[in-house]
Order: structure tokens, then C-alpha cells, then sequence
């Protein structure tokens, strides 16, 4: 039974002054930290391909439901978060009800979420900077943009095998239209084919935001306070301006007539969208692994985790309205949706489109920064337990931050982010978080039945009910995801019982309570 001990509520609470993490954050930080890690590839990358293949203007209807799966999932994650304000956030909701076993589970599932999105959104983020560096007439050698790990299709931002036109000195074709060519047509074309050895950009960005996240809290939320002003003005002016050049009649049919096949078009289409878009929404948990830097976490957690989420939901649904309304959805199926929508309005706006890209630059890497900074938390509460490497758990003496786990996890993420394609990483991410937010739910009802009398400065409202549907909805875009998907996140999980099995049982503090 030792698999489902659980740890008290006063066991997991870190004591004060024992050589932590600074308390150095406000609410407005909070809120800041979580914009600044949803905003980013999804609304960017994704939205174009999901309204075109799946979903057309239904993929406002998506962002809806996703966001209720979201919110759901959030108000959970904020009565855990006020309750216990520890840096392993679902982890350690997990180990407080429904024992250790199922902590290891949620936070080794969590790695999937936080250092894979960071170097999924590292290569997004290179497809965006590598494109930017062409305007400018900066052309950056294609094999070292790319990854060497390619999946086939037309999808992939950076695809690992780009082709050249032998005419144009090497440029690459993918990075000056910015549109994806598949290889058939590349080689029919007579464009030579080059494959890519390591992505570079991605590499060095993951990089720099480890230093920076070594060096401390405050700076880090300082540069992403910035970033996220960026950003959300650019989005705010998309918005704005935008909605001036929307042409009604392409919201018409709003949803689209079904194909004949599940998940093209029609309702089925809006449930698909909505499991492809759901990555855009990742991030808003983030916040609740900096519980042991915040200054008030029992009540700036929730303000920061609903706080941002809101914001990015109400952003979503107009940018939606605004792209579907401007170009026809069959024109978004790109990897550079935004630009190609503003592009649709004409000279008038042309302006924007330089926004876009800046906006797309900086947001990708602010989503980057705060995944990376969330991972290491986590680690740090595993290894406080005893299920990781003490080292894990290590504070800089003077930076006050977990120097060891930030070093590690941006020196794998960076390996990873060079060497894989973004279309693989992605769906891996969005399964690894639907999971977590899951048991998250499940873990508020388990909780109110076995310890109704704890103090909860946040309740979630209407309990079961806000758990059940965040469950079912969050459970049906899992369903929605390819088999592929699920045999990774199988094998993933099979290596992290391995490793519990192997070293975390023998190690955990509790065996020595
Ligand atoms: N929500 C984050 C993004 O879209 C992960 O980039």
C-alpha cells in the first residue's frame, strides 16, 4: 500500500527561511508570468490549419470549448494552488491526495508538458526568427535551421528537409514564401533538397533563457513583463484594426457542412479544432509552480492563473472572429495565419504585418521562458521528497534560484529543440497536459470527500460539477489525438514507472517517517 501513502498538507509546505526561493512576485506578476507562457505558437501557428482543415469559422466555437475545458481545469488548479502554494504544483496536489505513486505519475508526465513545450515552442520560434532574418536580407544556411528527425507531410514550420532553389544562391524557398512545400512538389520543381542537421536558433534561444533564469526570479519576470506588453499590444492592435476589414460573408456558412468524415468540418470539426487548438491555452498552470516565489500565494495564485486565462480567452475568440473574417478559412492553412489574415486587408495595413512577426518573435519566446522556468520547480519539489537526485533540489546561494535543475533542463530541452520537428513535439505536449489537468480534477472531488475540513482559501464553485465537465472535456480532446500520440505517452510513462521503481520508491523521505 506504500504506492498510495500520502504526504499532510504541513509535510509538503516548505519552512520558512530554509535557504529557498525568493519571494519576489505580485499578482501582477503572476498574471504577466501565465500570459506571457499561453500566448504564443498556437494562436500564431495553429489556428490557420485548424480553421482550414477541421473547423473553418467554427474554430471561434473551438476556442470556446477549449477554453471551458481550460477554465475548468483552472478553477481546480486554483483551490490546490491557494491551498497548497508549493512550487510542484500538480505534482504535489497529487502526492496530498492521491499518494505517491500518482504524484511520480503527474510529474513526470508534467516534464512532457513544461520542457517539451519549451522546445516545441523554441522551434516554432526559430521558424519565425529564421524568416525574419530573409527579410532582412540575413539568409541563415538552411541545414542548421532544421531538424534531422523529420516527419513527412507539409506541416511541420521548419521542415527538415527544405528545399533549395539552386537559382536563388540558396535561399530557402520554405523561409521566402513562408508557406510549406511538400517534398514531392520540390523535387518535381528541381529544387535540390537539403536536410537539416540541427536547428541552431532554437538551441541558442533556450539557451540565453537559461542564463537568464539562473540568475534570478525578479529578472526574469522582469524581461517577461516586457515581452508580454509586446504582445498583447500587437494582438490589440490585430484586433483593432482588423475587425475594420472583416467581410461577413466568410463567416457564412459559420460551420461548415461535414465532409462525410469525423472531424472535417460540421460539429465533429469544431470537437477536432478545438483538440488541435487546446495547445494555445497551455500555460496558464504554469504560475502555480512559482507558488514559492510568489509574495501572497493563497490569494495572487488564483488571481494569476484565472487572471491570465481569462485575458487569453477573450483574446483567442476575437482573434479568431477577426482572422476567419478577413480571409476565407480555406486561404489560413499556413504556418503564419496572422500575417497572411492582415496581409488579406490590403496595403492599408501592411504595417501590421511587421508587428505580427515581432509579435510572433518575442510572444514564442516569452511562452519559452516561463516553460523553462516551470520545469525546474517541479524537479526541485521532487527532489525535496526524495524521489529525484538531491542536486535536483539545489538553490543558488545567491541568485536564490534552483540553479542545478535549470541548467539541466535547459541544456535537454535544447538538445531536443535542435534535433526534432515541431509537428511531434506539439501533440505530445497537449497529451501530457490534458492528462495532468485530468487528475487535477479528479484530485478536487478526492479531496473534498477525504479532508472536507481543510482550509481552502480558494474553492473551485459548484463541486463535482466544475471537475466532471473539466474531466469530459479535457478527456475528450485526449480522444481526439492521434494513436501515435498515445503510444509516446505510453512509452514516456513506462519510463517513468521504470525510474520510480528503480530509484524514487527506495529514496522517497517518506520511507523514514
Ligand atoms: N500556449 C503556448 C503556445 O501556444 C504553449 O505557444
Amino acid at each position: 500500500m506504500s504506492l498510495f501513502r500520502t504526504k499532510s498538507l504541513a509535510e509538503l509546505m516548505p519552512e520558512e527561511g530554509d535557504g529557498g526561493l525568493r519571494r519576489a512576485l505580485t499578482a501582477t506578476n503572476l498574471v504577466l508570468l501565465g500570459i506571457g507562457a499561453i500566448i504564443g505558437a498556437g494562436i500564431f501557428v495553429l489556428t490557420g490549419t485548424a480553421a482550414a482543415n477541421y473547423a473553418g469559422p467554427g474554430i471561434v466555437l473551438s476556442f470556446v470549448l477549449a477554453g471551458a475545458g481550460c477554465l475548468f481545469a483552472g478553477l481546480c488548479y486554483a483551490e490546490f494552488a491557494s491551498m497548497i502554494p508549493v512550487a510542484g504544483s500538480a505534482y504535489t496536489y497529487g502526492y496530498a491526495t492521491l499518494g505517491e505513486f500518482v504524484a511520480w505519475i503527474i510529474g513526470w508526465d508534467l516534464i512532457l508538458e513544461y520542457l517539451f513545450a519549451a522546445s516545441t515552442v523554441a522551434v516554432g520560434w526559430s521558424g519565425y526568427f529564421t524568416a525574419f532574418m530573409t527579410e532582412l536580407g540575413i539568409t541563415l544556411p538552411p541545414e542548421y535551421t532544421g531538424a534531422p528527425f523529420g516527419v513527412e507531410g507539409t506541416h511541420t514550420l521548419v521542415p527538415s528537409q527544405i528545399c533549395v532553389d539552386p537559382a536563388s544562391g540558396g535561399v530557402a524557398i520554405d523561409a521566402v514564401s513562408r508557406t510549406p512545400i511538400a517534398i514531392a512538389d520540390c523535387v518535381s520543381k528541381g529544387f535540390s533538397i537539403i536536410h537539416g542537421i540541427v536547428n541552431v536558433p532554437a538551441m541558442v534561444l533556450i539557451l540565453v533563457l537559461t542564463a537568464l533564469l539562473v540568475v534570478g526570479i525578479r529578472e526574469s519576470a522582469r524581461f517577461n513583463n516586457i515581452i508580454v506588453y509586446v504582445k498583447v499590444a500587437i494582438v490589440l492592435l490585430v484586433i483593432g484594426f482588423g475587425f475594420q476589414y472583416v467581410n461577413t460573408a466568410n463567416w457564412t456558412p459559420f460551420i461548415p457542412e461535414n465532409t462525410g468524415e469525423f472531424g472535417k468540418f460540421g460539429w465533429s470539426g469544431v470537437l477536432r479544432g478545438a483538440g488541435v487548438i487546446f495547445f494555445a491555452y497551455i500555460g496558464f498552470d504554469a504560475v502555480s509552480t512559482a507558488a514559492q516565489e510568489a509574495k501572497n500565494p493563497q490569494k495572487d495564485l488564483p488571481i494569476g492563473i484565472l487572471g491570465s486565462l481569462a485575458v487569453c480567452t477573450v483574446l483567442y475568440i476575437l482573434m479568431a472572429l477577426v482572422m476567419t473574417g478577413i480571409a476565407h478559412y480555406t486561404e489560413l492553412n499556413v504556418p503564419h495565419p496572422v500575417f497572411v489574415a492582415i496581409e488579406k486587408a490590403g496595403p492599408s495595413l501592411k504595417w501590421l504585418g511587421y508587428l505580427i512577426n515581432i509579435g510572433a518573435i518575442s510572444g514564442l519566446a516569452s511562452v519559452v521562458l516561463v516553460m523553462l522556468m516551470g520545469q525546474p520547480r517541479i524537479f526541485y519539489s521532487m527532489a525535496r521528497d526524495g524521489l529525484l537526485p538531491a542536486v535536483f533540489g539545489k538553490v543558488h546561494p545567491t541568485f536564490k534560484t534552483p540553479y542545478i535543475s535549470t541548467i539541466i533542463t535547459g541544456l535537454v530541452a535544447a538538445v531536443i529543440a535542435g534535433i526534432f520537428p515541431i509537428g511531434l513535439l506539439g501533440e505530445l505536449v497537449s497529451i501530457g497536459t490534458l492528462l495532468a489537468f485530468v487528475i487535477v480534477c479528479g484530485g478536487i472531488i478526492v479531496l473534498r470527500r477525504v479532508q472536507p475540513g481543510l482550509h481552502r482559501p480558494f474553492r473551485t464553485p459548484l463541486v463535482p460539477l466544475v471537475p466532471i465537465l473539466g474531466i469530459l472535456i479535457c478527456g475528450y480532446m485526449m480522444y481526439g489525438l492521434p494513436v501515435d500520440t498515445w503510444l509516446r505517452l505510453g512509452i514516456w510513462m513506462a519510463l517513468g514507472l521504470a525510474i520510480y521503481f528503480l530509484y524514487g520508491r527506495s529514496h522517497s523521505k517518506l520511507n523514514t517517517r
